[in-house]
């Protein structure tokens, strides 16, 4: 297969993400080579806007690689992705029969992914997971290291992100670029997010060129031209690669940070995102937008966590005037309206640090490609960088 391989370097849970063009066609033998000889179902969990062109390439690939394919299809959405879902999808891996060596292929988004993960980690106490990222985000960030899971609903309609899941590191993970082509713009520029959110810990986590090469590079990144956008993927899932290899587990002890540093913006971001009628302010949004993407809210969460570090006095303003000027290139949000109070969102940024049992910690910057870990950081300088991002 003509694709660029990025190893993640996990001991006998290594594995590879195939970057390239065209590849799900052929995808079949590749999922061969990496489960069991004596395999013969596969059971894709799809994202219902996948167009059916490309699960028909890849379920004819599959079949003629000897798997029996049967799927399930998923309305991707942080309130779909609940207990009941994976409850759904698992009876529905059951009744197709799947056994213990045959692989679960999650077809979709993060949303999807990370729901496929989670059903492949318990099933029958785990059978193996392929990922095929259909969108920027998911082929960046959520389709590689291993994470899955689920969010959980608390009283009061909150969503706890991520709250029940495990760690599941997949076989194999194929990023074929080509269909990012059927992938709104809106989408597109959420994944840009996570890759801007790489370039600002990029030289603590020992990939100092990617800050310089995506600045570089940024004009053709916001119009999705091919060359670059091929490069920053493979670019960007190498650095994730070597994040994960490094501190698979999230080991709060991990030094530098370890894989806590790919949390920037999260935990400002996740408090935001999930809040009803919040609506994104930017060039490319005109008022009618209600609600935020997971990319978005990470975006926005990156600039109150460049003002928080500001206020502390551990960065210069200019990171974030910078990350500004970035995030409106790329059609990012700056900003957004309908935020509730600044104490609600300092209390959700708390509530799933508190559900287990640890203090706030914060992801903030400290220099060009730079970030550190901050416990407990002053409430002030987080109503401060809460506060810069209203619109
Ligand atoms: N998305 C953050 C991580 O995989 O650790």
């Amino acid at each position: 297969m003509n694709a660029e391989r990025v190893g993640v370097e996990l001991g006998e849970r290594s594995y590879s993400v195939l970057v390239g063009r065209g590849m799900l066609a052929g995808l079949g033998q590749e999922v061969r080579s990496v489960v069991d000889a004596r395999s013969s179902r596969a059971f894709l969990v799809v994202d219902s806007g996948v167009p059916s062109s490309q699960i028909d390439a890849l379920s004819g690939s599959l079949a003629d690689a000897g798997f029996v394919v049967s799927s399930v299809s998923i309305e991707p959405t942080e309130r779909v992705k609940s207990i009941a879902t994976y409850e759904r999808v698992l009876c529905a891996v059951a009744s197709s029969g799947h056994g213990r060596v045959d692989p679960v292929i999650g077809v979709g988004g993060g949303i999807v992914c990370d729901i496929a993960g989670f059903v492949a980690s318990s099933y029958r106490r785990g059978v193996p997971i392929v990922q095929c990222p259909t969108t920027l985000l998911a082929m960046v960030d959520a389709s590689v290291g291993g994470k899955t899971g689920v969010n959980l609903a608390i009283e009061g309609g909150g969503l706890l992100k991520n709250l029940v899941g495990a760690f599941h590191q997949p076989r194999l993970v194929c990023a074929d670029a080509a269909v990012l082509s059927s992938l709104e713009p809106r989408q597109m520029r959420a994944g840009l997010a996570e890759c801007v959110k790489h370039a600002h810990i990029c030289a603590t986590v020992g990939h100092p060129d990617l800050g310089g090469w995506m600045k570089e590079h940024l004009d053709g990144i916001a119009r999705f031209d091919g060359g670059p956008l091929d490069e920053l993927i493979a670019r960007n899932v190498a650095l994730k690669a070597s994040v994960v290899a490094g501190d698979e587990f999230e080991d709060p002890g991990a030094p530098a940070g370890g894989r806590m540093l790919l949390n920037f913006g999260h935990t400002f971001g996740h408090a935001i995102e999930t809040i009803d009628g919040v609506v994104p302010v930017g060039r490319c949004y005109d008022g009618s937008v209600v609600g935020l993407l997971h990319g978005e809210a990470v975006g926005l969460g990156m600039l109150a966590a460049c003002r928080c570090a500001e206020n502390l006095g551990l960065c210069d303003p200019s990171i974030g005037e910078r990350l500004k000027a970035t995030l409106d290139t790329l059609g990012l949000p700056a900003r957004a309206a309908n935020l509730p109070g600044t104490g609600e969102i300092i209390a959700r940024m708390g509530h799933d640090k508190k559900a287990m049992g640890s203090t706030l910690r914060v992801i903030l910057p400290t220099g060009e490609g730079r970030c550190a870990i901050v416990e407990d950081a002053a409430p002030g300088a987080i109503a401060a960088g809460i506060d810069s991002i209203r619109g």
